[in-house]
């Protein structure tokens, strides 16, 4: 990586010019840096790194309705076909300036510092979508009772999915190191279990909880290891599927009459 000038983006009609504060680098970024995303990313150089950032607003293109200049803001643009920034294919959190689109940005609250909300967004809307999307559960409790399993729960996405899941009507075991198992508790696990001795290694509920669903954030656990642990609708929510959870989730989805089902529910939407 290269320390280099480049000129202060212009916004768009539809975007807003930042002055960064704060940016976050997620696995995309270094999966990105370290070329293990080619020939997909980048797709062009110079590359400015990382899509999550805090920052204030000091431009505003002449269609932008919801932001005015110097409102604080956190901003997430993945996929604008732009030649500008933020998003995962021109990246630009890396520089003090850059501009996203008004669609993607939100104001951030005057508790919540730069730093927090920038690394906020990618890990907090995947928990977020793994909760409220496959696994179902109701963030505001009103849906039926639900046994969560949360791996890597003290990782970036992990510890919000088990801030999220408490929110809804959920009892939550949680994965994660020795050293961080105080701090998995504090957000609200029920269970938390080191990976590293037997039951962590075979994710059992210490009170037996068979899960109705897995937001698996640690990758390289096989399919045989999650089995016995789920309800018989149980779901297991990879968030990095490799080539093996795609092809078991291939094989189910043949063979297994409640991945079917609720393909179907999710086909009639
Ligand atoms: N961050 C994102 O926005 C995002 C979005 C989509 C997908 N992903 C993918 O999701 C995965 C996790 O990302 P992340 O940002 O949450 O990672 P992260 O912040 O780097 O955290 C990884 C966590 O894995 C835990 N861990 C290591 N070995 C484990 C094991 N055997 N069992 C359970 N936990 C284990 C570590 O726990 P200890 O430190 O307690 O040992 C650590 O907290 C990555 O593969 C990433 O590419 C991330």
């Amino acid at each position: 990586m290269d320390h280099v000038e480049v000129p202060v983006p212009t916004p768009k009609n539809d975007e807003v010019l930042l002055k960064l504060e704060a940016t976050s680098i997620n696995p995309i970024d270094w999966k990105i840096q370290k070329g293990m995303l080619r020939p997909l990313l980048p797709t062009k150089f110079p590359f400015i790194p990382t899509i999550d950032m805090g920052g204030e607003v000091v431009e505003v293109g002449s269609n932008v309705k919801s932001f005015k200049v110097v409102a604080m803001l956190n901003a997430l643009a993945p996929w604008v076909e732009q030649p500008a920034h933020l998003n995962f294919v021109n990246g630009g959190g890396l520089a003090e300036y850059a501009v996203a689109n008004e669609s993607l940005t939100v104001p951030r609250p005057a508790e919540v510092s730069a730093a927090e909300g920038a690394g906020l967004v990618i890990a907090g809307l995947t928990a977020l979508q793994a909760l409220v999307n496959p696994a179902e559960v109701k963030l505001d409790g009103t849906g039926p009772r639900k046994n969560i399993l949360v791996t890597a729960a003290s990782g970036g996405v992990g510890h919000y999915a088990v801030q999220l899941a408490k929110l809804g009507n959920t009892h939550v075991t949680a994965t994660c190191g020795a050293r961080n198992i105080d701090f998995v508790k504090s957000l609200g696990a029920d269970e938390v279990l080191d990976y590293k001795t037997p039951e962590g290694a075979a994710l059992k509920s210490p009170s037996g909880q068979k899960y109705d669903a897995v937001i698996h954030c640690k990758t390289g656990i096989p399919w045989s290891t999650f089995e016995p642990n789920l309800s018989s609708s149980g779901k297991v929510i990879d968030i990095t599927p490799g080539v093996s959870a795609m092809w078991t989730f291939a094989v189910k989805k043949l063979t297994c009459k409640h991945v079917l089902s609720w393909s179907r529910k999710k086909w009639k939407r």
